[in-house]
């Protein structure tokens, strides 16, 4: 089954006569169990379209399923209900909040869900398996970014959202950590099966993940298969691409 299908998605910005088309007829499908990797210049439109996929921003046209739902057409209270229990946000800054230590940072996203049960095990369970364990008590200021980062990942990941959005989650991490945080994805995928759709300018860090689909001018331009072929050779695919595209993703 689709998780999420996109179908001639544009978005306008502005008004008639100076308007920027930063999505023009993009549709792709992404099937359970994928981790997709989104590439693209500065101002090609990726973070316009994570944010239609998560109804932070409204398409000018097409539609955006999430399990067959059309998510463009919720009420207000759907929408709510969409982004507590179906989807899981990961950001570049990570958005812990500072008042809260790492365990109730990431039980927090529990109680908004009103998820009842067994919250503690739950958090612990996710804890575990993303190997911040020991940093539970401590204060999000007390920790490194890649700690901050994997904090945010067991945050997103303890509601089991259907659907997994990261924009630039190692944009603010060294080489090391965002290194720990790709594995960290990939674990996430293939142990939980988490659908991971992430934005990144970093072919190395594309290289991680199953699929890459290139943007450029707000249209999807290629997109390649990762298959049987080593991460490496998926790695030197990538940046033949990005040939293509131009080379001018900054990082790449
Ligand atoms: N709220 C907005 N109002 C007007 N124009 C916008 C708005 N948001 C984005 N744009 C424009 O839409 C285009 C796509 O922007 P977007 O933020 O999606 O790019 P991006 O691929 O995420 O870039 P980056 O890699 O720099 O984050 C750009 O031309 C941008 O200037
Ligand atoms: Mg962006």
């Amino acid at each position: 089954m689709d998780i999420l299908s996109v179908t001639n998605l544009s978005k306008n910005y502005g008004f008639a006569g100076n308007t920027t088309k930063a999505l023009d007829d993009v549709s792709f499908h992404v099937k359970e169990k994928e981790f997709v990797a989104i590439m693209g210049a500065s101002g090609s439109g990726k973070t316009t379209l994570l944010n239609c996929i998560s109804t932070i921003d409204t398409p000018t046209g097409g539609n955006v399923l999430v399990e067959g739902v059309d998510i463009t057409k919720l009420s207000r209270k759907d929408v709510a209900h969409f982004r507590r229990e179906k989807l899981g946000f990961i950001f570049q800054d990570f958005n812990l909040l500072d008042s809260l230590n790492c365990e109730e940072n990431i039980a927090l996203a529990l109680s908004i869900s009103r998820e009842g049960g067994d919250v503690r095990g739950k958090v612990n369970e996710m804890a575990k398996l993303l190997n911040v364990e020991a940093i539970l008590n401590k204060f999000p200021y007390q920790i490194s970014g890649g700690e901050k980062q994997r904090i945010a990942c067991a945050r997103a990941m303890v509601k089991n959202p259907s659907l997994i959005l990261a924009d630039e989650p190692t944009g603010a991490l060294d080489s090391r950590s965002s290194r720990i945080l790709m594995e960290t994805f990939q674990t996430l995928n293939q142990k939980l099966g988490a659908v991971i759709f992430m934005v990144t300018h970093d072919a190395n860090m594309a290289s991680f993940a199953n699929r890459v689909l290139f943007i450029k001018d707000g249209k999807l331009f290629n997109e390649i298969y990762r298959g049987e072929g080593t991460q490496r050779v998926f790695y030197e695919r990538i940046l033949e691409v990005i040939g293509f595209l131009g080379g001018d993703l900054h990082d790449a």
